[in-house]
C-alpha cells in the first residue's frame, strides 16, 4: 500500500460519519433487559461488546443485576477443560436463579457452545439457547424462537462475517483503552488447540472499518486501542476496486497515524509469522506501544514440531534477537503448555532455558489439557502424569517470578510515560496505570487523572509492579521519546 493509499484511507475515516450509538429511548418497544458474563481471551470480552451492540438495535439494555434481567448469556470459552468446568458450575448457579424467575432466558455464546453444539441442551438443562461465535447476528430471532416455547440452536461458522458495520457497546470499559477485533478464526492447527474448530477459519476484517472504529474511539476520549487476533501477523486485505493490499505493519502505521497521542496495542503475535517490518513499524511510531505478546510454548524443538508450532527454538530466539535490536527496552511476554504429550525432562529444561534466553516480562503459563477432536487428541498421548506437569508448571512459574522480578529490578531510576487507568486497588491515594511496555506503574495521586499521560520515575518494585513518583507534572506529552 502507497503513502497516498495511507492518507486516502484516513482521510475517510476522519470525515466519516459518526456512527449511531444505539439508542433504546428512540424505539417504543418494552426495554429488556440483558445480562452478560464473558470467560476466555479478549476477544471473547470484545465479542460481547458486539452481542451488547445487536441486542441495543432489538431494544435490550445491559444490566449487571442477574434478578432483572431478561436474558442471561455466558459468553463461553473451551480452551482448556477447567474453563468449561468453570461454565458448568455457574450453569449451576443459573438454574437455581430461574427458579425464582422461570421467564429468565438463560443462553450459551462463544467458543464451548461452538465445541458441543446440540449438546449443550442435553447436559445442560438450564440452558435454552445455543449460539456460536459468527452466529450472534441471529440472536434476535433466536430469542424469539425461545420465547415462543422452542429451545433454538445456531452453531453456523462463516468464512466471512467479521461484524465490520458493528459498533461495539463499550462494556466495563475505563473510557481509557478499549479492544477492537482486526481478524477472527485462525487457520494455524496448532495440534494442542481448540480454536480453529470453534472460531473456524481465518478472516481479515476490512481496514476501513478499522480506521473508522479507532477514530470513532479517539473522538470519545479513548487514549488506547488493542487491536486482536488470534495471529495478528496474518491479517491481510485486498482492496476490491484496486487490488491494494494491507498487512499487519502497514495496518498498525496507519492505526498509529490516525492520533499521534492514541496507544495502539496488538495481540496475539506468532513466531513464525512475525516480521521484522513489524517491528520497523513500531519502532518508528512512539504511540505503537514497545510490547509484543509472544507465546512460545514449549523450548524443546522437538515439542514445538509435535505440537505443529511452524518454529524451532533457534528460530523463536533469533525473532527474540530481532526485538531486542530493533526495540531496545521492548517488554516481552509469552504463554507457555507443560506437560505436553512425551515431554521429557530435557524438554522441560530447554523450556526454562528458552525462558531466561528470553527474558520475559510476563508470561501466562498453563498445564497441558487435551481437548477432544484435536490433532494432539487424535494421534499423540496424553502420557505426562498430572503430578509431573504440576511440578513442571511449578517451576515455570517460579523461573517467571524471578525473571518479572529482574526485569522490574533493570528499571529502578528509569523514567517511563504512563497512562493512567485509574486508583489503585490497594490505596485511594494512589493511582496506577501502563508503561508503553506495558508494566503496571504506582503512583502517588496529585491532582491527575484518568487518562492523563503523565512520567514517572521509578523508585521502588515488586515483581509485579513498578513504584515512583511522577516526574515534571506539567510536562506535555513527548511527541518523540524513541529514536
Ligand atoms: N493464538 C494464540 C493463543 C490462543 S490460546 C497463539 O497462537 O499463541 C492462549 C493460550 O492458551 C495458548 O497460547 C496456549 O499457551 C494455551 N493453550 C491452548 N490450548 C491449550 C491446551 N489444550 N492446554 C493447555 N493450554 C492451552
Ligand atoms: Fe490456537 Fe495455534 Fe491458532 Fe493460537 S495460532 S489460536 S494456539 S491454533
Ligand atoms: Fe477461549 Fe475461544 Fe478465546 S476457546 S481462549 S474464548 S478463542
Amino acid at each position: 500500500m502507497s503513502h497516498e493509499e495511507e492518507r486516502k484511507l484516513l482521510d475517510e475515516a476522519r470525515q466519516g460519519e459518526v456512527l449511531e450509538m444505539p439508542n433504546n429511548e428512540s424505539t417504543d418497544k418494552k426495554v429488556k433487559k440483558v445480562y452478560l458474563e464473558s470467560y476466555g481471551c479478549q476477544m471473547n470480552f470484545a465479542d460481547s461488546e458486539i452481542v451488547a451492540s445487536i441486542l441495543a438495535k432489538d431494544g435490550y439494555i445491559t444490566t449487571k443485576n442477574i434478578d432483572e434481567s431478561d436474558v442471561v448469556f455466558l459468553n463461553t470459552c473451551a480452551i482448556r477443560d477447567n474453563a468449561e468446568q468453570k461454565i458448568r458450575n455457574r450453569l449451576r448457579d443459573f438454574q437455581k436463579i430461574k427458579k425464582r424467575n422461570p421467564g429468565m432466558i438463560v443462553g450459551m455464546l462463544g467458543c464451548m457452545a461452538e465445541r458441543l453444539k446440540h449438546n449443550v441442551l442435553e447436559e445442560e438443562k438450564s440452558v435454552d439457547l445455543v449460539v456460536g461465535p459468527d452466529a450472534y447476528r441471529d440472536l434476535p430471532n433466536l430469542i424469539k424462537e425461545v420465547e415462543g416455547g422452542h429451545k433454538s440452536v445456531n452453531v453456523l461458522l462463516s468464512r466471512e462475517e467479521t461484524y465490520a458495520d458493528i459498533n461495539p457497546v463499550r462494556l466495563d470499559s475505563n473510557g481509557v483503552s478499549a479492544f477492537i477485533s482486526i481478524m477472527r478464526g485462525c487457520d494455524n492447527m496448532c495440534s494442542f488447540c481448540v480454536v480453529p474448530f470453534t472460531r473456524g477459519r481465518e478472516r481479515s476484517r476490512d481496514p476501513h472499518s478499522i480506521i473508522k472504529e479507532a477514530q470513532e474511539l479517539v473522538n470519545n476520549g479513548y487514549k488506547e486501542v488493542t487491536l486482536l487476533g488470534q495471529n495478528v501477523d496474518s491479517y491481510k486485505w485486498t482492496e476490491e476496486d484496486s487490488e491494494e493490499k494491507v498487512n499487519f505493519s502497514q495496518l498498525l502505521k496507519i492505526v498509529a497515524a490516525i492520533d499521534s497521542s492514541l496507544r495502539v496495542r496488538f495481540s496475539t503475535s506468532h513466531p513464525k509469522d512475525m516480521t521484522d517490518d513489524v517491528l520497523y513499524a513500531m519502532a518508528e511510531h512512539h504511540n505503537i506501544c514497545d510490547y509484543i505478546h509472544l507465546p512460545v510454548q514449549s523450548g524443546s524443538s522437538r515439542l514445538l514440531d509435535l505440537m505443529n508450532r511452524g518454529y524451532t527454538r533457534e528460530w523463536y530466539q533469533e525473532r527474540i534477537d530481532s526485538i531486542r535490536r530493533i526495540i531496545p527496552g521492548c517488554g516481552i511476554s509469552t504463554d507457555i503448555i507443560t506437560g505436553f504429550c512425551s515431554e521429557s525432562d530435557e524438554d522441560h529444561q530447554e523450556t526454562l532455558e528458552v525462558m531466561r534466553y528470553s527474558g520475559y516480562d510476563f508470561a501466562y503459563m498453563f498445564k497441558y489439557s487435551e481437548r477432544p477432536n484435536t490433532a494432539a487428541a487424535k494421534k499423540l498421548t496424553d502420557d505426562v502424569p498430572e503430578a509431573v506437569k504440576q511440578k513442571r508448571l511449578e517451576d515455570v512459574i517460579k523461573m517467571q517470578h524471578d525473571l518479572s522480578f529482574e526485569s522490574n529490578k533493570i528499571d529502578l531510576g528509569k523514567t517511563f510515560e504512563v497512562l493512567i487507568e485509574g486508583t489503585s486497588k490497594r490505596s485511594a491515594e494512589k493511582l496506577y496505570g501502563r508503561s508503553s511496555q506495558s508494566k503496571v506503574v504506582v503512583f502517588p495521586k496529585g491532582d491527575h487523572q484518568k487518562g492523563d499521560y503523565v512520567h514517572v520515575k521509578i523508585t521502588d518494585c515488586t515483581s509485579g509492579t513498578l513504584i515512583g513518583e511522577v516526574v515534571h507534572p506539567s510536562t506535555p506529552r513527548l511527541q518523540s521519546t524513541k529514536k
